[in-house]
């Protein structure tokens, strides 16, 4: 069984990022027994917005060392930067092909992200989708650990890997989506009837796992909530809380119920006293980790092995998808 996924480098990831994608692929590499695990850094998907190169290069190496700071065991899991595994690009063109401009204007997040895009909509943008299904197809890849707000990029995968196999014959896996039941879409403190993003520009309404500790505590102190003061989970009617609410099930392992048996009682104000604590307890030993790795040459070792590993795996497939389409000269 193989499973892969990435985040992109395009700022400090955020506790939406950690809770709805990076525990897993951690918790996911603890209780699987074989299994290949292959997580990289999608740092051609970054570019299809602007980025500025030199803070974009310090990212790359930042969610390097945030992937084995949070817990990604590199005799476990294989991380690599996946423009160093230029079969990347090489089926990506090819799902780019086989993919209609109507399925792709479909997709949500395009049509959230290109409203943004005012010094024009990048072509990546919208064909960005069809990179992603190259990421996950190139690997024979079963299960795709995302948040929620990947489901329709993994469904255009699952349709493209169908429609390719049965133009050429069998050649792609189908993988399924691993998608948490508890932290799938975090939402913003500021706004939580809005996902929880790092590009959103209210630094207030995202916690970025490299903020200062009391920025933390802070932010979730002045998270927005309702005029009820109980502490119930009704995400309709009460999606401040319950979002907060969200975030401690998800870190302290304790249910939804539990938590609204315990603070019963409770003020917002206590419960977003504990939450902070919680919080904050989790992501402290993580900075240790991170401000020890960033400076080590241990990373570089850890990403020359991924590549080389990635490209393998990917190098073997491009070849037989080549052959597959008739295009080169090796039959
Ligand atoms: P990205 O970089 O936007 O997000 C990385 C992961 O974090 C999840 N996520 C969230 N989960 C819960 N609550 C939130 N508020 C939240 N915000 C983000 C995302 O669902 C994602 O799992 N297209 C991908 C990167 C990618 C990829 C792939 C993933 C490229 N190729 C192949 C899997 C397989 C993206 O932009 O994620």
């Amino acid at each position: 069984m193989r499973l892969i996924s990435g985040i992109q480098p395009t700022s400090a990831i955020t506790l939406g990022n950690y809770l709805g994608a990076l525990k897993n692929f951690v918790k996911l590499q603890d209780e699987l027994t074989d299994v290949d695990i292959l997580v990289f850094i999608a740092d051609l998907h970054a570019i299809t917005v602007p980025q500025d190169k030199i803070a974009l290069k310090k990212n790359i190496k930042s969610l390097a060392a945030l992937y084995l700071a949070c817990g990604l065991d590199p005799e476990k899991v294989h991380i690599f930067i996946q423009s160093e595994v230029p079969a990347h690009n090489q089926l990506g063109w090819i799902m780019e092909c086989n993919g209609y401009i109507g399925e792709l204007e479909r997709m949500t997040q395009f049509k959230d992200k290109k409203v943004k895009q005012v010094a024009g909509v990048s072509a990546g943008l919208l064909t960005y989708p069809s990179l992603m299904a190259a990421d996950i197809l190139l690997y024979d890849a079963d299960l795709v650990p995302v948040g929620l707000d990947q489901k329709q990029h993994l469904e255009l995968t699952r349709n493209l890997a169908e429609r390719f196999n049965s133009k050429y014959g069998e050649t792609f896996k189908i993988p399924e989506p691993f998608i948490p039941k508890v932290g799938e879409k975090i939402m913003s403190l500021t706004d939580p009837t809005k996902k929880m993003s790092k590009s959103d520009e209210n630094p207030k309404s995202s916690i970025f796992l490299l903020d200062d500790i009391n920025v933390i505590k802070k932010k979730i102190k002045s998270a927005v909530t309702d005029s009820e003061a109980s502490i119930k989970y009704d995400v309709e009617h009460k999606p401040g809380i319950s979002n907060l609410m969200t975030i401690y099930a998800c870190i302290s392992k304790q249910s939804i119920q539990e938590i609204e048996e315990k603070y019963k009682a409770s003020t917002y104000a206590e419960f977003k006293e504990d939450l902070a604590e919680i919080v904050a307890s989790e992501i402290e030993p993580i900075q240790k980790k991170y401000n020890a790795l960033i400076q080590s040459k241990e990373l570089d070792i850890i990403l020359d092995q991924g590549r080389d590993y990635a490209n393998f795996l990917a190098q073997r497939k491009i070849t037989k998808i080549y052959q597959k389409i008739g295009i080169g000269r090796k039959r």
